[in-house]
Formats: C-alpha cells, sequence, structure tokens
C-alpha cells in the first residue's frame, strides 16, 4: 500500500523541502521506495535541493490536463523518484492546485512512501495539500512566529479530519529557542524530530544533495535518519561522528 505524507508548516523558510528531501532520502536509504512531489506550486525548489535538471513534463504540465503524473516522475541519481514544479512564471499560468487530491491517487502501487514538498501559508497552494492527503507532517522552527503559524496550519488541518503524524523543530540550538516542552504543550503534538543548526545542511544544498549522503554522520543527517526510521518503525542505531573520528577518516586511517 502506499502511504502518502504532506510536508507543511505555516510560516515559510523553516525547512519544508530540506525535509521533505531528508526524510525521502533517508527513507531510501532504509529501504523503501519512495517518491517525492514538488506542491510548493508558486516557488517549487525541490529540484533546486537536489540539482535536478529541467525536464520537459512537470507537475504544472500535470495540473493544467496537459500530462498524466507518472509522466512527470523521474529517477534522480539518489534513489528517489522525483515529481518536480516547472520554474518558470508561465508554468503558473492555468494550472489548477485542487487538482492535486485527483492526480496523486495514479501514484498508488507506485512507491511505498509518497512525500509531498508543500508550499507555506494557508493559501490555495497549502490547503490543496492538505485536502489531498490523509497525513501531514508539520515543521517549524522554536520560536513564536513559526509557532504560532504552525499551530494555525495544525487547528485547519484538523478542522478537515487530517491527521497530523507529528511536528518536526528545526534550525534549533540558538539562544532563545522555546523550550521542547513548551513547544510540545502550545502544539500539543508529538515531536518527532529535532534537526539542529547544522552548517552541513548549507554544504548539502551547494552540492545540490540531501544531507544524509553529503554529511551522513552529521548531526543533522543522523536525526532525519531517526526520524524516518521511527516512522517506518525500524530501528536505528548510527551515531553522530566525534572530531576526532572525522580526522582519522579524513586522513583515511579509518572508515
Ligand atoms: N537544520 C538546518 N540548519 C541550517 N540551515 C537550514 C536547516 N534546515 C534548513 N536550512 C536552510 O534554511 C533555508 C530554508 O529551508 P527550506 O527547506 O528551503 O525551507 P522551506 O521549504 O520551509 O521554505 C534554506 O537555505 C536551508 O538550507
Ligand atoms: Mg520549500
Amino acid at each position: 500500500m502506499t502511504h502518502y505524507i504532506g510536508i507543511l508548516s505555516g510560516k515559510g523558510g523553516v525547512a519544508k523541502t530540506t525535509t521533505s528531501v531528508n526524510l525521502s532520502a533517508a527513507l531510501n536509504y532504509l529501504g523503501r521506495d519512495v517518491i517525492l512531489v514538488d506542491a510548493n506550486l508558486s516557488t517549487p525548489n525541490v529540484g533546486l535541493h537536489l540539482g535536478a535538471p529541467i525536464v520537459p513534463i512537470n507537475l504544472h504540465h500535470v495540473l493544467k490536463g496537459k500530462n498524466k503524473i507518472v509522466e512527470a516522475m523521474y529517477l534522480h541519481p539518489s534513489g528517489i523518484k522525483i515529481i518536480p514544479g516547472g520554474l518558470s512564471i508561465q508554468d503558473l499560468q492555468g494550472i489548477r492546485p485542487e487538482k492535486l487530491k485527483n492526480i496523486l491517487p495514479e501514484l498508488d502501487g507506485l512507491a511505498d512512501i509518497v512525500i509531498i514538498d508543500g508550499a507555506a501559508g494557508l493559501g490555495k497552494e497549502a490547503l490543496s495539500l492538505m485536502e489531498a492527503v490523509k497525513e501531514l507532517i508539520i515543521v517549524t522552527n522554536p520560536e513564536l512566529p513559526a509557532v504560532a503559524d504552525a499551530l494555525k496550519t495544525i487547528k485547519i488541518a484538523e478542522s478537515l479530519g487530517k491527521n497530523i503524524r507529528g511536528v518536526v523543530v528545526s534550525k534549533t540550538g540558538s539562544e532563545g529557542d522555546i523550550p521542547f516542552n513548551n513547544l510540545q504543550t502550545i502544539l500539543d503534538k508529538q515531536i518527532l524530530a529535532v534537526i539542529p543548526h547544522d552548517k552541513a545542511i548549507r554544504q548539502s544544498l551547494l552540492r545540490k544533495d540531501p544531507v544524509v549522503f553529503t554529511h551522513p554522520r552529521s548531526k543533522s543527517a543522523i536525526a532525519y535518519k531517526k526520524m524516518a526510521a521511527n516512522l517506518i518503525g525500524v530501528e536505528f542505531n548510527e551515531t553522530v561522528e566525534g572530531n576526532f573520528s572525522k580526522f582519522l577518516r579524513n586522513l583515511k586511517i579509518k572508515n
């Protein structure tokens, strides 16, 4: 059975796409067949995170009724199948985001898990994704504006009968972070992962590959892999690599 999970936030820039890409990569690393759909229609950037070339058929063509969703699916070298969005302004003309709920089921049986990266805010794009899936993961940062917006998204999703699988708190570790127990109380949801602010993420973006592959033993990569393992109920016991160990590996004294 194919399982669909939408990734939404509320506030923009909190790490939805980073989470979508790395959760997909980590699930793939754990042996699951994954499709990653870029449903952030006005500013799609899954392809940018993954260095995917501009492709002839994308999700925008599908939402205009020109193509089938399977025709917009490409195998990325990382092993994830991606369905990118169109990057040009013309791509946006005439799309019908509300069609997402009709076209996603065509992916049934083509993967174990479909991760759908969503748009920020509570406009038509985000709501179309909310309507198209049963299950959502909400991404936030440990600061009040992000948490307030996440709460609004959670309330609306729940009023539509959606299941909030939990919350990812990203870019943590700065002075003034809202403490996790307060976050849990405010949002009243399980915290699925705490992803520290990690410079490896920026480096992975430059290398256009998920951090779980470019820096597999960084704090953020380990946190994403743990989250993926918990989601599918498998054990995971890799640990963050210490500086001394990294030093030895760089000298090629150890693997
Ligand atoms: N854990 C992290 N540590 C450092 N930077 C991060 C982290 N997660 C995301 N970022 C950076 O924050 C910015 C926004 O992330 P992105 O995933 O594009 O957010 P969204 O999709 O919610 O708009 C990007 O530049 C990304 O590289
Ligand atoms: Mg994004």
